[in-house]
């Protein structure tokens, strides 16, 4: 079995995971000093998003030398360093790929926009303006939200415009031309044969697209599988056209030139679950991150089962599916989940538990966003201590700085993340939701993933075995876990009142429950608010 279907990643934001030389931003030495924690916890793979040289401009998504380590970070020796100490603990290293596009301080992009005939003129999406003046076509880049801004921006020395589907600071990569692929293959083969376990490909769904015609306005209705896929597949000029899945058979033809490296792309929410699955079909890449169950996760268990049930049905045997609950996009989990309501503290831990044990216990490589194990929260952000480019464009409405605050690692002033003040604040419960004071707590969210992480390892069938759905009303999520031994049930309580699941004969040893039951169960035993327990089926 390949490692990445049975094993655990980590997602890992270097800017805001530890700070080893006392200049309010993470580096790739802070990473290093906490290895230890990730065997304590019992982690397979960590995903470090961008370390590269940038700008910042989207920190670190705007890369300006691919193999390149940005001061801020360390240097290509700490990343060396890095490697090996966590080989040495068996722990997986994924870098994140950003190919859709470059920092427009890229060397490659400074001489593409310097003439109209240099040797990477092509590199890059040039165009002029339509006959009557107007831009190139009429799309809205992705970071713009409701302002509206064009996809183009101006080259006053070309007298053209480049295209950027996320900041004008990140012009889109022109994949149609050889040497620009050359030069991303070999960027590739620098990482890996250094020896890093495989990449996060971002922006995957967009290498080629459309552009040489405008969007049709209006709503978008959700249609059959069929027409979905050929709206969003052959006519939606933000999503993969035909060219972007032979690319990626490319790409992954690279890494299969390695041994067991791994692939993980991230596909554009919108695009529907048979996008994902020709993302990964065999010879695409491992892994599609799933990013729509991530934004579509809710406290209703009929609707998380509508997400999960056709996932994993359609992929079956051809394909291997991912589950999310967080990433360095989108609000900390728990604060979604919550939202609106009164809960206290425990309430809060009890619903942190619900979705670590709903994450890993559904068939598909778990992904865990840092500070989810000790069920970190969103920080509210003055408007003056903003610093992500879109949260600026949209302010108040959206923003990713809330889920991007340091780790909480104690209840110090700055949390043990930094010796002086970091880059984002600190958010005020590091107090009581830290990793020192949880470790000391078997109560605590953190404890409770480091269990239910053993019991993964320990049953095959909570990592491949089969997933049968039981039941799932307005309270009650209740699904069957089997390989070839004993059946594992996994019993989730959406609400906050006591519960039974009588109406199943589920008897056995409970291998976890979040309010610490131990022991044996049967169906006649009522549910406390918000638990989730994990059985082992007679
Ligand atoms: C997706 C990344 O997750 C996001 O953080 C970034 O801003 C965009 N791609 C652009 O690279």
């Amino acid at each position: 079995m390949e490692w990445w279907k049975e094993g655990t990643f980590y997602q890992i934001y270097p800017r805001s995971f530890k700070d080893s030389n006392g200049d309010g931003i993470g580096d790739l030495k802070g990473i290093t000093e906490k290895l230890d924690y990730f065997e304590w916890l019992g982690i397979d793979a960590l995903w470090i998003c961008p370390f590269f040289k940038s700008p910042m401009a989207d920190f670190g998504y705007d890369i300006s030398d691919y193999t390149g380590v940005d001061p801020l970070f360390g240097t290509i020796d700490d990343f060396k360093e890095l490697l090996n100490e966590a080989h040495e603990r068996k722990l997986k290293i994924v870098i994140d790929q950003v190919y859709n596009h470059t920092s427009d301080e890229h060397p490659w992009f400074v001489e593409s926009r310097s003439s109209k005939n240099n040797s990477k003129a092509d590199w890059y999406i040039w165009r002029e303006p339509k006959a009557d003046g107007s831009l190139p076509n009429n799309w809205i880049s992705l970071f713009s939200g409701d302002k509206e801004e064009s996809v183009w921006t101006w080259d006053e020395n070309r007298r053209q415009y480049y295209l950027h589907l996320f900041a004008k600071e990140q012009p889109d990569l022109n994949w149609q031309n050889e040497d620009l692929r050359k030069a991303i293959y070999d960027s590739m083969k620098f990482w890996l044969d250094m020896g890093v376990d495989g990449f996060r490909f971002d922006a995957a769904s967009h290498f080629y697209k459309d552009i040489d015609r405008d969007v049709i306005e209006g709503p978008q209705v959700k249609k059959s599988l069929f027409e979905s896929v050929r709206d969003q597949y052959y006519w939606d000029p933000f999503t993969a056209r035909p060219e972007t899945l032979l690319e990626v058979e490319k790409l992954r033809n690279i890494m299969d030139s390695y041994k067991d490296k791994v692939s993980v792309g991230e596909i554009s929410s919108d695009m529907g679950l048979c996008l994902y699955l020709f993302f990964t079909l065999p010879k695409r890449f491992n892994i599609a991150f799933n990013i729509d169950f991530l934004e579509k996760l809710s406290m209703n268990p009929q609707k998380i089962k509508e997400l999960a049930e056709p996932l994993d049905e359609l992929f079956g045997t051809r394909a291997w599916p991912s589950y999310v609950t967080g990433n360095h996009d989108n609000r900390r989990i728990v604060s979604r989940m919550t939202d609106g309501t009164e809960m206290d503290s425990d309430e809060k831990s009890m619903v942190s538990k619900l979705f670590a044990t709903l994450l890993l216990t559904l068939r598909g490589t778990p992904f865990i966003y840092y500070g989810e194990e000790i069920g970190m929260e969103d920080t509210v952000i003055p408007y003056e201590r903003v610093m992500d480019p879109w949260g600026k464009a949209l302010w108040p409405k959206k923003g990713r700085d809330p889920s991007r605050t340091p780790m909480q690692w104690n209840y110090s002033k700055y949390a043990g993340f930094s010796t002086v003040e970091p880059w984002l604040p600190v958010n005020e419960n590091k107090s009581n939701i830290n990793v020192e004071s949880e470790m000391k707590d078997p109560s605590s969210v953190l404890n409770f993933y480091r269990a239910l992480l053993k019991i993964r390892r320990s049953y095959r069938a909570l990592t491949i075995g089969k997933i049968d759905f039981l039941e799932a009303n307005e309270d009650l999520l209740i699904y069957k876990r089997e390989d070839s031994g004993k059946p594992i049930f996994v019993i989730l309580n959406f609400k906050d009142v006591r519960k039974n699941f009588s109406k199943f004969d589920i008897s056995g040893n409970i291998l976890l429950s979040s309010e610490g039951r131990k022991g044996s169960v049967s169906s006649k035993v009522d549910l406390y608010p918000f638990e989730s327990l994990v059985v082992e089926g007679r």
